[in-house]
């Protein structure tokens, strides 16, 4: 389905808990953030009648995200549920890392791919530092229980700020090392630190990235993505990208609906605008009413909203990024 301006809108989002096991400085403040009732978070069967609408609409790439999706009593069942909505053609998942060790094998049996990892420094001091509850060791276990079990592509998002894990020569290392693409993405001024000045522009990214190595141009491994120009050191197993969505914004291609875990369809990240779609899931599911609030939400999405706008209504943390 395309939008009023003639974007075609075939993924989407679904963050299942606003919930975390890390408080990453750049995403949610230290004492997290109010947090959903139970009751208010979309049930699994719930998630599922609304994307069988969502696949007939033609949204047919689905991400899960959080907070921290693992952290989701039972996310192993939502995984394997929505592999089996008709007309799914990709799912992949957004963590962490943390649980993989406990999960990556169950996720793998039920079907799912590919994971997304967290992953904002390979050093422990800057590691502890940014996600204030867990450690480096940690989450490399998490990362080697991913490779380990065979996800593909495994990717890794790296969010820079300046002055704190801004030497990306490690990550190069890794890819000398494992099939993995990292991808440096721009703060957005949306988290706890604010404006704070961590930004590191796209340009400088690139600039430094081409300092510490040859690299030549790689494919694009599978996905929905806006990162760009995928390049690898020549003859490593990995690969580095960007992500630039502040200074070189990419409204006009974008491709998504986010929805989040209480039920509300989020237009864009950047703006507070939501339609709530539980008034077509309960007390009985109403496919009718669903495919409506879609319908509308994909012609209500905006042109493109500043990535430096202040009223988001939600902490990025609970949108899923
Ligand atoms: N800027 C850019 N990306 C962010 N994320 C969280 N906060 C920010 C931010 N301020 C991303 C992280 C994480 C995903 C859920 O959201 O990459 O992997
Ligand atoms: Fe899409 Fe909104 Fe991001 Fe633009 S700002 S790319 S419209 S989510």
């Amino acid at each position: 389905m395309t939008d009023r301006f003639g974007r075609t809108i075939d993924y989407i989002r679904i963050s299942v808990t606003d919930r975390c096991n890390l408080r990453c400085r750049y995403c949610m403040p230290e004492d997290g953030v109010p947090m959903l009732e139970h009751e208010d978070i979309l049930r699994f069967e719930e998630i599922v009648a609304f994307m069988r609408v969502a696949v007939s609409e033609g949204i047919v790439k689905v991400r899960l995200t959080g907070g921290e999706p693992l952290h989701r009593p039972g996310i192993v069942d939502l995984v394997r549920m929505l592999l089996a909505v008709p007309g799914l053609q990709d799912l992949s998942l957004t963590t962490n890392g943390i649980l993989l060790p406990q999960f990556a094998g169950q996720l793998k049996a039920a079907g799912l791919k590919r994971v997304n990892i967290g992953l904002p420094s390979l050093d422990p001091a800057v590691y502890a530092h940014l996600t204030l509850l867990s450690s480096l060791d940690t989450a490399l276990a998490g990362l080697k229980a991913a490779v380990d079990t065979g996800f593909s592509p495994i990717k890794l998002n790296v969010v820079v700020l300046r002055g704190v894990n801004d030497d990306l020569a490690p990550y190069l290392d890794l890819t000398r090392r494992l099939p993995v693409e990292v991808r440096f993405i721009e703060y957005m001024p949306i988290g706890p630190l604010g404006e704070d000045n961590c930004l590191v522009p796209a340009a400088e990214l690139r600039r430094k990235l081409e300092a510490l190595a040859p690299l030549e141009p790689a494919d694009k491994p599978r996905g929905n993505g806006p990162a760009q120009e995928y390049r690898r050191i020549p003859g490593a197993p990995g690969t580095v990208a960007i992500i630039a969505p502040v200074t070189e914004h990419f409204c006009r291609t974008c491709n998504r609906l986010r929805l989040v875990a209480d039920g509300h369809l989020r237009l864009c990240l950047f703006g507070a605008d939501e339609i709530d779609i539980k008034p077509a899931l309960r007390p009985v599911v109403n496919e009718e009413a669903l495919r409506a609030l879609l319908v509308w939400a994909m012609q209500q999405k905006p042109e493109c909203m500043p990535a430096t706008a202040s009223d988001y209504g939600r902490a990025m943390g609970s949108i899923g990024g």
